[in-house]
């Protein structure tokens, strides 16, 4: 991965493959957010440089004053209130990391880079800087290995600076972390194997692990989860990850869908970009990156993970429309079922997610957190209402609004979704306790939404962060996202326990 390090030394004499400089998009064209640099990027206009947001403008370095090898342009966009980048702003703050990332594709191959633009912000340049440079090389090198070294050039040493870079720097390894898995195949990444990335992950940071196999899971009475992975050759898992501080501030609960591949089951999927169900574990991925970006970042809240692993797959052995499944209600004291689950009329087999979950959040809510997040590769309905980059947040209104306007705030994207009454009846069936999906196929991503709340305890804030669309990119890189898995929402979740721990 490459190397982030701080400088006090000028950016301009220091010597470099690169140096980046940031413009904003003035009325008559680029303007140096750095007064330093008017008369190079006065050089880069000549060459096309706008001040654009998403713009990256390569000029050679000869005769402009600075040692680097060449001066890179990038645009952050049109000058916020008051003309000044000086001033603390979520949206200029995004454009910067976007920028970083951007400057950081079009560096690749290169050995050495200087940046200036941690002077707008440290954070969101480093973040912006090493996503950015993210590859998954596992299956193919990159043509261009990425930027070996970034020198962030700061004002002045100083310890604040030091920790804010360190920061920076777990939250980025956290969101690599959460692609790497979202980019393995299918074929590699299996309920097992996803168990035990987890643990060495988990182990290494100090995080407490557990495992429960497909025996655990039949002795605790997990329906849900035994019935949707019960297609596969490759049994499920659930997994929790837990990090205790000393005298915590609060309990979270952060619960994951990990469904390693969802071909639908027998209600199959059609075939086309049946593939990109490979990313159907995302939430599982982003939880336990969270659990250990929280561990190494020593939060002062608790968190504990909970993932439920499964392959949906269609089989002799798989669960059938017209299935009706328990869900997990708790054990006795030897650990058995107590059998006291709610049951579920299953009339779609590729509406797996719920019926997963619905186990997760019922073993979470034992641990009684104040808090519980629930992210998940959920529905097609969101992606049809909110598009690929803003994510849907349902869930307790005001921990609903607050998770939704911190996934604005670093850059993810989030609206807050309703959960309307009347929609609730859909799932009323007439042999069991739910059925797992509505008559009625309008609002899927608000009845999905429905459906986990019955397995939420009374008491417990919740939200639910339905990432179908903004997990995965299936187009082109862009700013500091790779094509694939994105890591949405790794940063969102820090962002709230942050929140929690500040309150
Ligand atoms: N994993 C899918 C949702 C999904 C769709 C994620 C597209 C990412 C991109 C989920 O398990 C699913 O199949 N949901 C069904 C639910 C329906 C049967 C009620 C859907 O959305 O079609
Ligand atoms: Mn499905
Ligand atoms: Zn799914």
């Amino acid at each position: 991965m490459t190397r982030l390090t701080l400088s006090t030394d000028s950016p301009a004499t220091t010597n470099a493959d690169a140096l980046v400089v940031a413009a904003l998009q003035g009325p008559d064209g680029p303007v140096a957010d750095n007064a330093a640099f008017a008369a190079p990027v006065e050089a880069a206009a000549l060459a096309g440089a706008t001040g654009k947001p998403g713009t990256v403008t390569i000029i050679p370095g000869a005769g402009l004053g600075i040692s680097a090898d060449r001066l890179v342009v990038v645009g952050i966009g049109k000058a916020p209130e008051g003309a000044s980048t000086e001033t603390s702003d979520g949206a200029l703050f995004e454009r910067v990391r976007q920028a970083a990332g951007s400057a950081s594709r079009a560096l690749a191959g290169h050995d050495k880079v200087v940046s200036t633009l941690a002077a707008i912000d440290l954070t969101a340049a480093a973040e912006g800087h090493l996503l950015g440079a993210y590859v998954f090389d596992t299956y193919k090198k990159p043509t261009k290995p990425p930027v070996d070294e970034i020198v962030l050039t700061v004002e002045s040493a100083a310890r604040a600076t030091d920790d804010t870079l360190a920061r920076a720097v777990i939250t980025a390894d956290a969101v690599a972390f959460t692609r790497d898995l979202i980019n393995s195949a299918p074929n590699d990444l299996y309920p097992a194997e996803f168990a035990a990335r987890a643990s060495a992950a988990g182990a290494d940071a100090g995080v407490t692990v557990e495992v429960l196999d497909e025996k655990a899971l039949t002795k605790g009475g997990y329906g849900g989860i035994l019935g949707v992975g019960s297609g596969s050759t490759r049994p499920p898992r659930l997994v929790r990850l837990s990090y205790t501080p000393s005298d915590p501030r609060a309990t979270v609960a952060l619960v994951g869908k990990g469904i390693t591949f969802d071909s639908g089951g027998l209600s199959i999927k059609p075939a086309a970009k049946m593939d990109q169900m490979t990313s159907d574990m995302s939430g599982a991925a982003a939880v336990v990156a969270t659990v250990i970006a929280a561990a190494k970042l020593n939060l002062p809240v608790a968190v504990v993970g909970t993932v439920a692993l499964a392959e949906n797959m269609p089989s002799g052995s798989a669960y059938r429309p017209g299935d009706v499944l328990r869900h997990y209600g708790g054990v006795d004291e030897k650990g058995k079922s107590t059998g006291t689950g709610k049951t579920v009329h299953v009339l779609n087999t590729d509406a797996e997610g719920r019926l997963v979950l619905a186990d997760a959040i019922v073993r979470a809510c034992e641990d009684e957190p104040d808090y519980l997040l629930e992210t998940s590769t959920l529905t097609g309905a969101q992606l049809v209402a909110l598009g690929r980059r803003t994510m849907g947040v349902m869930g307790t209104p005001q921990l609903r609004d607050r998770v939704a306007e911190l996934a604005r705030q670093v850059g993810e994207g989030g609206w807050a979704m309703p959960l309307p009454e009347h929609l609730r009846e859909g799932l009323d069936s007439p042999l069991a306790d739910l059925q797992n999906i509505a008559g009625d196929p309008g609002g899927g991503m608000l009845v999905a939404g429905h459906y986990l709340a019955e397995f939420v305890a009374e008491g417990v804030s919740w939200s639910h962060l339905d990432i179908a669309g903004p997990s995965f990119n299936d187009a082109k890189p862009y700013g500091y996202t790779a094509s694939g898995g994105t890591g949405v929402p790794v940063r969102t979740l820090l962002a709230v326990l942050g929140d929690i721990a500040a309150r």
